[in-house]
Order: structure tokens, then sequence, then C-alpha cells
């Protein structure tokens, strides 16, 4: 049978640490683009190391060669220019030339959509979000809206803070509101890694959340 391949995209950061990993893990080849391989653990000698940059069109094409899913936890500091968007429309650009169908990404769960229903708390805490980072989260949901318009087997999940640590188990997922206060990166590579040939959650943007 043939290896299956992913691609990750903000593998380096909080959220997308352990990803790679487990891909290997799992039995996938991994690919992964990195601006700087020494952000590297040096545990992942497996992955196959892209180096470039998310904004450039050729080290997305890069790095997505060959791939049946990208798996994409590019991040930024809250108050730097956002640039989510223009790196979700590149790898949707570059997946669709390529032909390949999964994609999988990460947002806040302080994202509100059509349908949500938020409790007091969270519909708090998102206000706070938008007014604060208000530019982030105008391009956080311009990102959103371009998947909504892709045909891609496309899946976003909504996290809440991200702490580093071991996997605490089962993860509560909701389509309407945030089910948890906090989920650690290794249950994020666990989950998210899981969700590469499974169904449930295509065209969606459910929110998840720890034990
Ligand atoms: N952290 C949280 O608590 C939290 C909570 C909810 C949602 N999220 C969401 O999760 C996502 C990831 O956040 P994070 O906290 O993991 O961010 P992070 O720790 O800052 O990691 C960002 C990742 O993106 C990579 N990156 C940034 N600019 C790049 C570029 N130009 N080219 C290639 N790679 C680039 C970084 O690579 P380098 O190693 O080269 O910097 C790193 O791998 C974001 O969408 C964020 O909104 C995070």
């Amino acid at each position: 049978m043939v290896q299956r391949r992913i691609a990750v995209i903000g593998g380096t950061g909080k959220v997308g640490k352990y990803i790679a990993e487990t891909g290997l893990e799992r039995g996938y080849r991994v690919r992964m683009l990195v601006r700087d391989p020494e952000r590297v653990h040096k545990h992942l000698e497996g992955v196959e190391l892209i180096v470039g940059d998310a904004l450039n069109a050729e080290s997305i094409e890069e790095t997505i060669q060959n791939c049946d899913t990208v798996i994409n936890t590019f991040g930024q500091p809250v108050r730097a220019m956002p640039l989510y968007s223009e790196v979700t429309k590149l790898i949707l650009s570059q997946m669709k030339e390529q032909g390949i169908q999964r994609y999988i990404g990460v947002t806040g769960g302080s994202l509100t959509l059509v349908g949500d229903r938020k409790n007091l708390i969270n519909r708090f805490g998102a206000g706070v979000f938008e007014i604060l980072f208000s530019k982030m989260m105008v391009d956080k949901r311009k990102e959103h809206d371009m998947l909504k318009q892709s045909d891609l087997a496309w899946t976003l999940f909504r996290l809440p803070f991200v702490y580093e640590g071991p996997e605490q188990g089962e993860i509560r997922k909701n389509l309407i509101d945030m089910p948890g206060s906090k989920i650690s990166n290794r249950d994020i590579a666990r989950f998210l890694v899981e969700q590469i040939e499974k169904k449930t959650y295509f065209h969606q943007t459910p929110f998840i959340a720890g034990n």
C-alpha cells in the first residue's frame, strides 16, 4: 500500500508542535515547511523539511507536493499585521492546482459564526477579542469565508487557550459553543491527525477543548 503523506505548515509553533511527530507515529510520511530548521526538534528525523516562507507560493507548492492532506497551524503574534487569510489563500490555490482534497486548519474560539450559541462568558471573551484584536478577527473571518467558498474537504477547528502538555484523553467537541477553556498541544496533535481520514467535520468549524 502507498504510504499516505501529509504537509504541515506552522509545525514549529505552540499549536502545531507535535503534529509532525504524531503523523510519523501514525504511519504517515510528513513534509513540513520551516523558516528556520534549527527550530525543529531533533527527534523529527523522518520529517521532510522544506525551508521557506508561508507567504511564498513556491514554498507552499513545494511543501504540499504529493501530499494527500494539508494541516495548517500557521500563527503570528496577536498584534502583528494579520496574514492568516493570505496564507490560507495560497494554500487553497496550490491544493487546487495539485488536486489535493483534504485541508485541516485551526483558528481561535473567539471567532463567532452564524448559528453559534455561545454562553455569556464565551460571548464576552469573543467581544473582547473583537475590540482588542479587531484586525486579526476581520482576517480570521475572511479566512473562514474563503474556506466556506472552497469545494475542498476542509475543516477549521476553533481552539481555546492552548498549553504545552501531555495528552489528557477525550476531546470535547461542539458545533455551536466552546466546550472548555483549554487544550494541550499533544491532544491537538492526536486529534487533528485522527481527522485526516474522518469525514465527520467536512465543511464545518467545530469548537474543540480538552478535559
Ligand atoms: N496559542 C493559543 O493559545 C491559541 C489559541 C487559540 C487559537 N490559536 C490559533 O492557532 C494558530 C497557531 O497559533 P500558535 O499559538 O501555535 O502560533 P505560534 O506559536 O506563534 O506558531 C506559529 C507557527 O507559524 C509559523 N510561521 C509564522 N510565520 C511564518 C511564515 N511567514 N512562514 C512560515 N511559517 C511561519 C511559525 O514558524 P517559526 O517557528 O518560523 O516562527 C510557527 O511554526 C493560530 O491560528 C492561532 O490563532 C492559538
